[in-house]
């Protein structure tokens, strides 16, 4: 793209600040902002109110789980099925390890957070254990591991000093997340500098399109893999590619299936597996309804009482329905670094937003979902904040009560 057609598509979209400091731009400097602008998504900004104008909520029900009582009596069914889809290769991973990890306050991946007492011990070593345990038990199995431009390199490196935890490198797949461009309130495209356009991380929802146009569903083609276990980076006691898991939601013919856990209490700050309009759908904490978080049934249970612990299977021939048909948006307004009036401008408050999809909405889209229970105790350790709830105090704890030294 030269400058005159950038003047132009920019013109059309109401963005022509982008161009403002051209002029004092290198041939380089140049180069990579026409290349930027080539590149924009333009209609993302479109969403900005997107948050206000929410789905009703009328005809939300309550999902049925697969109980822990259920899965202790199918057992041996489910896990021998498992185990024989991992032994004929059907089965991978994607660890979702591109977020910025900003409430736990640590400036590298989250993934490299020594979570050791007495010995030092990563959350990427935790995770990559639960992985050998099951490719000891069936065969290696092809694990994604999607970054952000942000810490790619440093995610890539730390596998790289660590021999990849003893996996096979040949199995490990990373890639880099796609990026939407961040804009200020008014809709205004913001500069990262006076050569860049601000571009940031599009949302865990991004991976599979991410994956697609990193080159990689070749891989998936050429391993002949039919189930993908998601799982996110923070949760250190996870279960990666549970056989029995993998087993009961194959055998029961749905095309996705997600880990949740009996909520706590009517205001934990998680989001619940319900059905709308007989489908699956993910309702974000934020978005329930008090009244139905808090409804209680008969038995004094929660009635919305499934929380989604980021471990989820999609069948692979259905996810490029998501790319085609399109996750919504989500906005985040965050304080956005920018370029204003020649300088840097480093915001203390938000500013701005930045537009994620999310792997929540994946589920409405494979139009089935096997909630499927598991213990809170036995499979839930969330390293999120740097204090209290959900920190890495309180998943040591969890890591120790389960014999996992540390
Ligand atoms: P979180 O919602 O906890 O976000 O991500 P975060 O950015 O990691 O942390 P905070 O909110 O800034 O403290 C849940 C999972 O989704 C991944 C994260 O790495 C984590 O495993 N994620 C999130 C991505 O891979 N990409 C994103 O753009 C956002």
């Amino acid at each position: 793209m030269n400058y005159e057609e950038a003047v132009s598509l920019l013109k059309k979209h109401g963005q022509e600040h982008l161009l403002k400091y051209y002029g004092e731009l290198n041939e380089e400097g140049k180069r990579n902002l026409l290349n930027d602008i080539e590149k924009l998504n333009f209609s993302v900004t479109d969403n900005i109110n997107i948050n206000g104008a929410k789905k009703p909520d009328g005809d939300l029900s309550p999902c049925k789980a697969v109980s822990l009582a259920d899965i202790e009596k199918n057992r041996a069914q489910y896990e021998a099925e498992g185990l024989k889809l991992l032994k004929e290769g059907k089965a991978g991973a994607v660890l979702l390890a591109g977020g910025q990890g900003t409430r736990l306050g640590f400036s590298k991946p989250k993934g490299m957070f020594d979570i050791g007492e007495t010995r030092s011990v990563s959350i990427f070593e935790l995770l990559m254990d639960s992985v050998k345990s099951v490719a000891s038990r069936s065969k290696p199995f092809p694990l994604f591991i999607m970054t952000s431009e942000d810490n790619n390199r440093d995610t890539v490196e730390f596998f790289k000093e660590h021999s990849y935890f003893g996996y096979p490198e040949d199995k490990i797949h990373f890639y880099i997340q796609d990026t939407e461009p961040a804009c200020g309130f008014d809709g205004k495209i913001f500069l990262a500098s006076k050569s860049r356009v601000l571009l940031t991380s599009n949302g865990n929802g991004g991976w599979y399109s991410s994956l697609v146009n990193a080159g990689l569903k070749s891989v998936l083609e050429r391993e002949g893999i039919e189930w993908l276990n998601v799982f996110g980076v923070d949760n250190v006691l996870q279960k990666i590619c549970d056989p029995v898991f993998i087993g009961a939601t194959h055998l029961s013919g749905l095309a996705s299936s997600a880990k949740v856990v009996t909520k706590r209490s009517a205001e934990e700050k998680v989001g619940v597996l319900c059905e709308r309009g007989g489908k699956p759908v993910i309702v974000e904490y934020f978005e329930m309804p008090s009244a139905l978080a808090s409804l209680r049934g008969e038995d004094g249970q929660l009635v919305y009482r499934y929380g989604v612990i980021l471990n989820y299977l999609f069948k692979v021939d259905m996810l490029d329905k998501t790319v085609r048909e399109k996750l919504p948006y989500h906005v985040a307004v965050k304080a956005l670094a920018h370029i204003s009036d020649g300088k840097k401008v480093v915001p203390e408050k938000p500013n701005g937003c930045k537009f994620e999809t999310l792997v929540v909405d994946m589920v409405e889209f494979m139009g089935s979902c096997l909630a499927y229970e598991v213990e809170r105790a036995k499979e839930f350790a969330p390293v999120k904040n740097k204090s209290g709830n959900d920190s890495a105090d309180t998943a040591r704890a969890l890591l120790k009560s389960n014999g996992i030294k540390i």
